[in-house]
């Protein structure tokens, strides 16, 4: 048996990706047609992090999917302190047919999949978002007509989480990334050259730059993320303090004013008006978060779809 999991963004192939999103696009057209999984389905969701959006859509489309989930209170389990990685793993792989896991660092979602025998899902690590991606990438889609060929410039924190998903996935998805980061917050390397082999494969490409007009520039889309991620929030002085590096990156209606004319806003949120976008942006007409945020329900139903069936 083989088990399929999404623990980063290529961890799908443009084949794999592509179809997913064909998916999302048809179960939210039939939003409201009967989608069961095969059999009895319960899903854990399990959080070590705050969150809103991940656990309602999870929770809504395991549900519209016709399966149960389960929530399941990182704080109690203390997973890796009360029991080990590895010991939590044995016991929810036999009670579950997926695993959807908020958590700190990459290592400890690698450690979960490595003994389960179903699928695990990646709803947020230090290092990746890849569910955010696939809503990103199904708004995309639908305000832009396609992904391939389309330019994304994601200004902010270059070093976080939703920066590696946008390298990775939109090169996966054929797109023209560009990332504008200060010096100090540049991405991994390691997932940067992933992201730059993707891109030559698909006819995309990538961009770092500290300029952020110059990232900006003619973008089809512009995105960013907060400037404190759950757990730098000991960092939140510098990073939104006045001497802020990240200032010169905040998404105002000057600098879309250098995207195309018609760019289309994302933010992953929760959003900070004032801070790394205006609220004059996020609420103005270019802004599809909301939009955004609803495609996080149809791009994981979709998903989870995907790994049950190339699972089993
Ligand atoms: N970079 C943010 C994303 C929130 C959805 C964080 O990790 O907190």
């Amino acid at each position: 048996m083989t088990t399929r999991h999404l623990l980063a963004d290529d961890d799908l192939t443009p084949h794999e990706q592509s179809g997913v999103l064909d998916l999302a696009q048809r179960l939210k057209a039939e939003r409201h047609a009967r989608q069961p999984l095969a059999g009895p389905q319960a899903v854990a969701l399990i959080f070590d992090k705050p969150t809103l959006r991940t656990q309602l859509s999870f929770a809504a489309g395991v549900a519209e999917l016709g399966g149960h989930p389960v929530s399941v209170d990182g704080a109690l389990a203390q997973i890796g302190t009360r029991e080990s990685v590895a010991d939590v793993a044995r016991v929810v792989g036999r009670q579950v047919s997926a695993i959807v896991w908020r958590t700190h660092g990459q290592d400890r979602l690698e450690e979960l999949a490595a003994h389960v025998d179903v699928p695990v899902v990646n709803a947020l690590t230090d290092e990746y978002h890849p569910c955010q991606l696939l809503a990103d990438l199904l708004t995309i889609r639908e305000h832009k007509g396609g992904t391939t060929g389309r330019t994304l410039a994601y200004v902010g924190d270059g070093a976080n989480n939703m920066a590696h998903s946008y390298l990775l996935a939109c090169a996966t998805a054929g797109m023209h990334v560009r990332i504008g980061t200060p010096g100090s917050h540049q991405p991994d390397g390691e997932i940067l050259a992933r992201a730059r082999t993707i891109a030559a494969g698909q006819g995309g490409s990538v961009r770092i730059t500290d300029d952020p007009v110059g990232a900006v520039t003619g973008a089809d889309v512009v995105a960013t993320d907060t400037w404190v991620s759950m757990g730098k929030e000991g960092e939140k002085g510098d990073r939104t303090g006045e001497t802020s590096p990240f200032a010169p990156f905040a998404v105002t209606r000057e600098l879309l004013g250098h995207a195309a004319g018609d760019a289309i806003v994302l933010h992953c949120l929760p959003a900070y008006r004032g801070l790394e976008i205006e609220a004059e942006v996020i609420d103005g007409d270019q802004s599809v978060v909301w939009d955004e945020a609803e495609n996080r329900l149809h791009a994981q139903k979709a998903l989870l779809t995907f790994l049950l069936t190339a699972s089993s």
